[in-house]
């Protein structure tokens, strides 16, 4: 009895969540909310398995939690511990998990009031400050300190408590492409290198003799 009455005071709380932090579900009723929201029926659907899976019951919360990804296509584990007021939408893209096949604590924990942004993924045992922000398709693989914005692949913070992140490391719009910069460093060379040679062969090269580095022109031999 003590359990159905947790569960319904937790789903009550779930469709309260909803009406609070989804403009589009504002002035709708909560039994609209329960048939039309997804992520809402994702989770009731977790309470009850969630519920069943403390209680020891076998089968019944992996069964729960495999039709409620088959129907709202989000998929929470049984055992997932979901404090109350947690929304979801849409409810699918988003990961949260472990990282590889080790044992133990494998997954996230996230803090109070923590927003995570459409096809995020948090994975490992990583800790999630209260009021942090995940930005959509941010990679997030070490802890996010509390009241920080964190965007990108691999995650990184670009606002903590509310200020731009600072450091040499902060701007990460303008990376350096050591890809390109090693490219341009070779041209220089080959391009001294071509100056060099043209001294050497007295000017001849720069009648047309230099076949090493110019490209070729005219029929391949390799054909085409
Ligand atoms: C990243 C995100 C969380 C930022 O939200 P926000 O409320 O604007 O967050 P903040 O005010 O804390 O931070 C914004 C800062 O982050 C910066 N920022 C945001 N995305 C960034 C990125 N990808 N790379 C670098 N900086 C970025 C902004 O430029 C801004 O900096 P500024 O204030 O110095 O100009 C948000 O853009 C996002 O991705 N939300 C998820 C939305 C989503 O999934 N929607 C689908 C629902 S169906």
């Amino acid at each position: 009895m003590n359990l159905l009455r947790r569960v319904i005071r937790e789903i009550r709380a779930d469709v309260a969540a909803a009406r609070d932090r989804d403009p589009a579900a504002q002035g709708v009723s909560s039994f609209e909310i329960l048939t039309g929201w997804a992520g809402v029926q994702a989770l009731l659907a977790h309470r009850i398995a969630h519920a069943l899976h403390e209680a020891g019951v076998a089968l019944a919360p992996g069964a729960i939690a495999y039709l409620t990804r088959s129907v709202t296509g989000v998929e929470i584990h049984p055992a997932a511990r979901i404090g109350a007021e947690f929304f979801i939408d849409p409810g699918s893209g988003v990961t949260l998990g472990g990282t590889g096949f080790q044992r133990g604590k494998r997954h996230p924990t996230l803090g109070d009031n923590v927003t995570v942004g459409s096809g995020a993924k948090l994975l490992g045992p990583i800790a999630v400050g209260d009021g942090a922000k995940i930005g959509a398709n941010t990679v997030v693989v070490e802890d996010v300190p509390p009241s920080s914005t964190v965007v990108g692949n691999p995650g990184h913070p670009v606002k903590v408590e509310g200020r731009r992140a600072e450091g040499p490391d902060a701007d990460w719009i303008h990376l350096p492409d050591p890809i390109a910069e090693a490219i341009k460093t070779l041209a220089e060379r080959i391009s001294k290198l071509e100056e060099r040679l043209a001294e050497l062969d007295g000017g001849e090269a720069a009648d047309g003799d230099d076949q090493g580095l110019r490209p070729r022109t005219g029929r391949s031999s390799a054909g085409g």
